[in-house]
């Protein structure tokens, strides 16, 4: 059985459908949500889901090996970020080479970047009267949005968009992949 851990900050909507990818598997769990912002939609949902959940703050996230400790000792072998706003520490990229994925709501090189994260991106995409977004499944490495992309899709935008309907749009192609592509990783992983 192959263990996946999410990382989520917010609402939890990726973090749901990945659950809904593996129920009922034998191959492959989410064993695990960690959050570090105690009044995140995703607790509800991992409730909902049965899936244990473990809230950290930037304490112990930072200036401990307890978060590295625990997915270690839960046998986890992918780390997936859906919608976590903090940097990944080094002592974690280092736990979990070219195993830890990320979604940014955005064709990455574009739009990326320290502060470039929820409405702020689809706001810039906006501004810039682009005719098209997406989304950008990666590696993530020690610097926000640079590590090696491993999926993009795009999605055209209409002249009248608000940076909100540009995130609805965004979203829909965001749990249409993101399920999918961990799915992929996960089960072509090499047995360890
Ligand atoms: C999504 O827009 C995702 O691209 C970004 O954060 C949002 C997460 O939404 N990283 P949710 O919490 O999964 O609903």
């Amino acid at each position: 059985m192959k263990r996946i851990a999410i990382f989520a900050s917010g609402s939890g909507s990726n973090a749901e459908q990945i659950c809904r990818r593996f129920l009922g598997r034998t191959d492959v769990q989410v064993s695990l949500i960690l959050t570090n912002n105690p009044s995140a939609g995703v607790i509800q949902r991992a409730r909902e889901l049965h899936i244990p959940v473990v809230v950290f703050d930037r304490k112990l996230l930072y200036e401990t090996g307890r978060i590295v400790e625990l997915l270690l000792n839960e046998g986890v072998e992918l780390v997936v970020l859906a919608g976590f706003m903090m940097l990944v520490p080094p002592n974690l990229i280092n736990a979990f080479p070219d195993r830890i994925l990320n979604i940014h709501p955005a064709l990455l090189p574009s739009y990326g970047g320290k502060g470039m994260y929820g409405s702020h991106v689809h706001e810039a995409v906006v501004a810039a009267g682009e005719k098209q977004s997406g989304i950008t499944i990666h590696y993530v490495n020690e610097e926000y949005d640079k590590g090696q992309f491993i999926f993009q899709a795009s999605v055209d935008l209409s002249p009248g968009d608000t940076p909100e309907e540009v995130a609805q749009k965004v979203l829909v192609l965001e749990h249409e992949h993101y399920p999918r592509v961990v799915d992929e990783v996960i089960t072509g992983l090499s047995d360890i």
